[in-house]
């Protein structure tokens, strides 16, 4: 049955949910505070690598609305909430948007909506924000008002995770109000029976990265060490049908899921009192690949008789992971404030990186194929092996004075 639906925050995950929505036949208002971006969809104008102009045009054709007018959000039948979830400089969790999107629909929900929260977030969350707030207005939860969590599993730069037949997690706060989300998700549904269980699998799914991203980081401390390689190491590992899943090393893990969601977690478990140190040095060893990185790009050089200072550098690819156009919290980018303190120049080039998530005062420039560009640096680092760039790889280093790869597993 077609359902009147808001989508609050309309980012990786809610702009998808939309169209998800709106393909099931749903009447859906997709709300969000930053102006730019409802003027941008308005316009037919996708700002997401993931999601097509066609797609968003497709989406205005069928009558969504997307807007930032708050007055459009009332009397709704589902309200989703997508908001961020980041942790501040101390890794503490900042669930200051959730709060603000709770407040936002206090007074707009009717009797028997459904609000769904979607964010990642630590257990115990959607009871805190969501269900006291609602019952404290004298809502009785499961009765004429239903509160579910589902957490979202999109893979940026895999577009297969858009697909809405993607399992989902569902949780409800009573029995009601599962019922009513599982209805509304239809197939693919993998029911649990609290809410903290389905915010804590979230977690965990996210958490499993950082661990064994970050062990598979020691084991290229390990093979750097004993002078073979980490790639051949894992390559001959995974030729074990069973048991075992390849990670792979990095510089230090961007986007805003893995290096964020974990700390969710152990910030909980401190303020429980209990002691979480494996999630704790994984994110340590996790940071610590940056500096390591940074001293071996220092040791080839010395060994071409060369030092960082004086040098003109360019980096190749500077978003967070491969084929992704997102730089949020890329370690490309954190590598490249540190080196522009130790060297000559550093320019930077990436021709994936959606313009939306550059600041205005960076410069990080496309090379559009001028591979012969790259002749004039001292030094190119191969940062992110996006397709287009891996495509050309030999005419990369061919016009390479000195190249270093930081994508060699
Ligand atoms: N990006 C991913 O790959 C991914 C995958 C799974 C889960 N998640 C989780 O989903 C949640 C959303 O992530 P995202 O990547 O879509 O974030 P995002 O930053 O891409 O988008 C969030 C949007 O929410 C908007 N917003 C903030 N406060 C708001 C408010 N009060 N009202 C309305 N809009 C508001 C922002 O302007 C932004 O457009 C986070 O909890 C994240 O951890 C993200």
């Amino acid at each position: 049955m077609e359902k009147e639906i808001v989508v609050i925050g309309l980012g990786y995950v809610g702009l998808p949910s939309v169209m998800n929505h709106v393909e099931n036949g749903h009447q859906v208002t997709g709300f969000d505070i930053d102006q730019k971006k409802i003027d941008s969809l308005n316009q037919g104008v996708s700002y997401l690598d993931t999601m097509s102009d066609e797609l968003i045009g497709e989406m205005l054709k069928k009558g969504t609305v997307f807007t930032t007018n708050e007055k459009l959000l009332k009397d709704k039948d589902i309200y989703i909430i997508d908001v961020p979830t980041p942790i501040d400089e101390d890794k503490i969790p900042d669930l200051s948007y959730v709060k603000s999107a709770v407040n936002l629909i206090e007074d707009k929900v009717k009797a028997g909506s459904l609000i769904i929260l979607e964010s990642t977030t630590y257990p115990g969350t959607t009871e805190e924000y969501l269900v006291q707030k609602f019952a404290e207005k004298g809502y009785n939860i499961g009765t004429d008002l239903y509160i579910a969590y589902s957490p979202e599993r999109i893979d940026p730069g895999n577009r297969q995770s858009l697909s809405a037949k993607i399992p989902r997690i569902v949780a409800g706060h009573t029995k009601n109000c599962l019922a009513q989300a599982k209805a509304f998700y239809g197939d693919h549904v993998s029911a649990v029976s609290n809410l903290k269980t389905a915010e804590l699998a979230k977690i965990y799914e996210n958490t499993f990265r950082l661990v064994n991203i970050a062990l598979a980081d020691e084991l290229q401390k390990i093979t750097d060490n004993l002078e073979i390689s980490v790639g051949e190491v894992l390559e001959a590992a995974a030729t074990k049908p069973f048991g075992f899943m390849k990670f792979t090393p990095n510089l230090g893990i961007g986007g805003h899921c893995i290096p964020v969601d974990p700390y969710y977690l152990t910030w909980l478990m401190e303020q429980r009192g209990l002691d979480t140190p494996l999630i704790s040095t994984a994110g340590q060893i996790n940071d610590s690949m940056l500096e390591y990185h940074l001293h071996k790009i220092n040791e080839y050089l010395s060994e071409q008789e060369k030092d960082l200072s004086g040098l003109k550098i360019a980096i190749l690819g500077v978003t967070y992971k491969k084929n992704v156009a997102d730089i949020r919290m890329s370690s490309v980018r954190r590598l490249m404030d540190k080196l522009g303190k130790m060297t000559a120049q550093i320019v930077a080039y990436d021709d994936v990186l959606h313009a939306y998530y550059t600041k205005d005062d960076e410069k990080i420039h496309r090379l559009e194929k001028n591979y012969h560009e790259l002749t004039s640096f001292d030094l190119v680092i191969y940062a992110v092996d996006h397709e287009l760039y891996e495509e050309n790889k030999p005419k990369i280093i061919e016009n390479s004075r000195l190249f270093y790869d930081l994508t060699i597993v």
